[in-house]
Order: structure tokens, then C-alpha cells, then sequence
């Protein structure tokens, strides 16, 4: 049987910071109030000129240079995201131009927060194939391109990055194992951004409604978010006869500590088993879970088993069950 292994992960991180401090300068909140309700101390954002394919190109290239793989090799590139460099061409042609990937096929995933577990699952379809055998994943946003710096609702909660990863065939009992993944549209009142779309073109309009940034109402989110990826993260784990003690790692979606917590202990694992970084970048959208495989690369043991899970517009929401194959 073949499966699909992750060979090599690489991220981007912007360099500037925008703190606690620095918003509480711009809306009426503080340190104190976004660390309790949300646990963010700080987020990154990318510069104003620059897109999402500029990070998504760093970490393609890290990747390729970690897996000792040519551009030219690659053969499908997927990026997930919501906030393209444009409407179209697509992420990953821009993403593949600026890293000389000329003999692959590309095209974005659109899956909101859940964008790189969605992409996982497709890249790794190609995989299982047996057509391809070098896919790349990447996921990434420039959240603070569609977030409203006058809206304390949500302002304090996004940040930029991106991160992707390097699939390739094996025969061995690792990789993508299995994986659950929903949609439902019923909720879209909840979470979107109408503006900018074939709806809503960009007009005076748009604009004067703040129809082109993020429309959150956290708390409906939160109860989703919450009991979503608890239940999925719970099925997929009975169903592939794991407990507590033999997940080794949840990689959950960052975008509020309380989620994070509330699904590990679910899930009945102890806190050193559940990655977090929210703390440093906020929610990046589809960037937080392959920032969190980047980071933690170094204390993830060949047949480690992995849950990740998350959560996000759509609704779209889902868990894969990963197998660390080096
Ligand atoms: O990644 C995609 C999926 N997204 C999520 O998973 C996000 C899910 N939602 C959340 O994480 C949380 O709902 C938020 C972090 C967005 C908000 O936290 P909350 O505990 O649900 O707060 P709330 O909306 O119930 O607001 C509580 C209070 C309100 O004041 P009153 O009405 O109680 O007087 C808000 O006006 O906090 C106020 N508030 C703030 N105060 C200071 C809201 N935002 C702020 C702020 N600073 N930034």
C-alpha cells in the first residue's frame, strides 16, 4: 500500500511584530484582556507590499532545500489559503514561479482556517495515485491584509505566515494515515468576508461597509470550534484504536488557547503532548499547522503518531491522523 509521507517542512515568519501593546494604542483593549480570552502576547505582519506567495515561496524553498529535491522535479503544487496574492492567477503559480517550479501542475485550496489539513488530504491523494511522487503543500495567510484595525473583535486575533511541506510516496506504516474533513455552509452568516467576491465586487460600497475585512462573531465560533474539532479529533482517534497514551502530538489550529485546551483535555492528553504557539502569531489562518510541525520538527520521532485538527470559515472543520516518517 502506498501512503503518503511528509519528507521535509519548512515555514516563513515575517519579521515585524505587532504587540499587545502596540493595539491597545490603535482600539480600546489590553494585554490583559487578549491574553485571557485569547492567549496572544504577540502576532507578525508581513509587509504592506509583499503577498501571501512571497512567505509561501520562503518556505517552499527551505523545503526544497531540505529534501535535496530540484525545482524542476516538483510535480503538484497546492497552496491553501484565503488571502491570495490575487483573485487569480492562483498562489501557486505565483508560489512556483518565484521558486522555479516549471513542470508542475498548481492550484490553491480555499479552506479558511482548515485550508492545509484540506490540502493535505488532496496532496496526499495524488500521492496514493501512484501518478506523482514529489507534491508539495504549501498553507499560508496574510491575515492582516483583511483585518480591520478599527474592529477590536477580531483585530487583536490574526497574524501572517506560512508553511509547507513535501509529500513523496512509502511503502513503510508512516505518513497520512487517515483523515476526517467536513463543510457545511450553514454558518456563513458567522464567519466570512463578503466583499470582493463575484457577489459583492469592489465598489465605493464595499468599501464604506468594511465589506473587505474579516466578519467574525467569536462567541458563535467559538462553541463550533470547540465541539467540532473535539468530536472529530475523539472519531479519528477510536477509529484508528489510539488513546491518550500513544498520540504523541496534537497540532491543533491556533486561534484561541481556550480551544486548544478545551479539545486536549477531550482528548485527555496531557498539556506537553498539544503544541502551542499562539502565544507568538496569533491565528495565521491555514499557516498554524505547518508552523507548529516547523517548530517542533526536532522532537518529532519517526512513528510518532500525530492528530491534527482545525476549524474555520465554511464551516470547514476535520482531523487527519499523521504517522512522522523521519
Ligand atoms: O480561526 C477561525 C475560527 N475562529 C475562532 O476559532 C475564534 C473563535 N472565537 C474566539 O476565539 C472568541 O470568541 C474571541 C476571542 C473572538 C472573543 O472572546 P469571547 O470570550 O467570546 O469574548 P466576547 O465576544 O464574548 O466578548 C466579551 C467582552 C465583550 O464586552 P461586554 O459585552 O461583556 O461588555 C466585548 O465587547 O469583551 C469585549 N471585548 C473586548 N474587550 C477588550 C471584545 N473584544 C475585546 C478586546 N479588548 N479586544
Amino acid at each position: 500500500m502506498i501512503r503518503a509521507a511528509i519528507t521535509g517542512i519548512g515555514a516563513y515568519i515575517p519579521e515585524a511584530i505587532l504587540t499587545n501593546e502596540d493595539l491597545s494604542k490603535i482600539v480600546d483593549t489590553s494585554d490583559e484582556w487578549i491574553m485571557t480570552r485569547v492567549g496572544i502576547k504577540e502576532r507578525h505582519v508581513l509587509a504592506k507590499e509583499k503577498g501571501t506567495s512571497d512567505m509561501g515561496a520562503e518556505a517552499v524553498k527551505l523545503v526544497l532545500e531540505k529534501t535535496n529535491t530540484k525545482p524542476e522535479d516538483v510535480e503538484v503544487i497546492i497552496f491553501a489559503t484565503t488571502t491570495p496574492d490575487y483573485i487569480f492567477p492562483s498562489t501557486a503559480a505565483m508560489t512556483a514561479e518565484k521558486c522555479g517550479i516549471k513542470n508542475a501542475l498548481g492550484f490553491d485550496i480555499q479552506a479558511a482556517c482548515s485550508g492545509f489539513i484540506y490540502a493535505l488530504e488532496v496532496g496526499s491523494n495524488f500521492i496514493k495515485s501512484g501518478k506523482y511522487k514529489k507534491v508539495i503543500v504549501a498553507a499560508g495567510d496574510k491575515m492582516t491584509s483583511i483585518t480591520n484595525y478599527k474592529d477590536r473583535t477580531t483585530c487583536p486575533l490574526f497574524g501572517d505566515a506560512a508553511g509547507a511541506v513535501m509529500l513523496e510516496p512509502t511503502e513503510e506504516e508512516v505518513g497520512v494515515m487517515d483523515s476526517i474533513l467536513h463543510i457545511d455552509g450553514a454558518f456563513t452568516a458567522h464567519l466570512h468576508m463578503y466583499g470582493g467576491g463575484s457577489i459583492h465586487p469592489a465598489s465605493h460600497e464595499t468599501v464604506d461597509k468594511d465589506m473587505h475585512y474579516v466578519y467574525q462573531e467569536g462567541q458563535v465560533v467559538f462553541k463550533h470550534a470547540v465541539s467540532k474539532m473535539a468530536d472529530v479529533s475523539v472519531e479519528i482517534m477510536e477509529r484508528n484504536h489510539l488513546n491518550n497514551e500513544t498520540v504523541d502530538w496534537l497540532v491543533p489550529h491556533q486561534a484561541n488557547i481556550r480551544i486548544i485546551e478545551a479539545v486536549g483535555n477531550r482528548m485527555g492528553l496531557s498539556p506537553d503532548k498539544v503544541m502551542v504557539n499562539i502565544q507568538k502569531y496569533g491565528n495565521t489562518s491555514a499557516g498554524t499547522i505547518p508552523v507548529c510541525l516547523y517548530e517542533w520538527e526536532s522532537q518529532l520521532k519517526k512513528g510518532d503518531n500525530l492528530i491534527l485538527t482545525a476549524f474555520g470559515g465554511g464551516f470547514t472543520w476535520g482531523a487527519v491522523y499523521l504517522k512522522w516518517a523521519y
